[in-house]
């Protein structure tokens, strides 16, 4: 069958089986920024944002979410042009093997939309579901924390 779906910004049709995971259809298609490692919705690696929401996309039914909009990590930005939240992550060392990076900055974008300015408590919850074997979050919550307070800075002087 047909599938289409906005992924970063631009409509994408692919054939897919009725049992395909989503995870599995991007990554054949070249989504290689997408990580998977446990493939039963435990690790988190392989996390997108459909319509803005963090998912596991192992456990996504590719054929569930025709028509959504998904946002991979290249979404956001990339080396040449990295989004606030890739820039904090950097800045605060938060990227070490980098496995579950992708899918952290995806978690903290989702929260940022929702609340620009979250608690430390939000964050971890946020990041949650996002394992990483290399730290103990510390840097990723500063990070977070950092990349808000620049969002905001930049939205007023948007706004100004
Ligand atoms: S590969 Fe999807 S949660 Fe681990
Ligand atoms: S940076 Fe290595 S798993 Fe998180």
């Amino acid at each position: 069958m047909e599938a289409v779906y906005r992924i970063n910004g631009k409509e994408k049709r692919f054939d897919i089986s009725p049992g395909d995971r989503l995870l599995d259809v991007l990554k054949d298609n070249g989504y290689m920024e997408v990580k998977g490692d446990c493939y039963e919705g435990l690790c988190g690696a392989c996390t997108v944002l459909i319509d803005n929401i963090p998912y596991a996309s192992c456990m996504v039914p590719a054929a569930g979410v025709c028509g959504a909009k998904i946002t991979t990590v290249k979404g956001l930005g990339d080396i040449t042009n990295p989004h606030l939240i890739q820039q904090a992550f950097v800045k605060y060392g938060a990227v070490q093997c980098g496995y579950c990076t992708p899918g952290q900055i995806l978690s903290a974008y989702a929260l940022l939309l929702r609340d620009p300015d979250p608690s430390e408590e939000d964050i971890r919850m946020a990041l949650d579901g996002n394992l990483c074997r290399c730290s103990g979050y510390a840097q990723q919550v500063a990070a977070v924390k950092m990349a808000a307070e620049m969002m905001r800075e930049a939205e007023n002087d948007d706004r100004a």
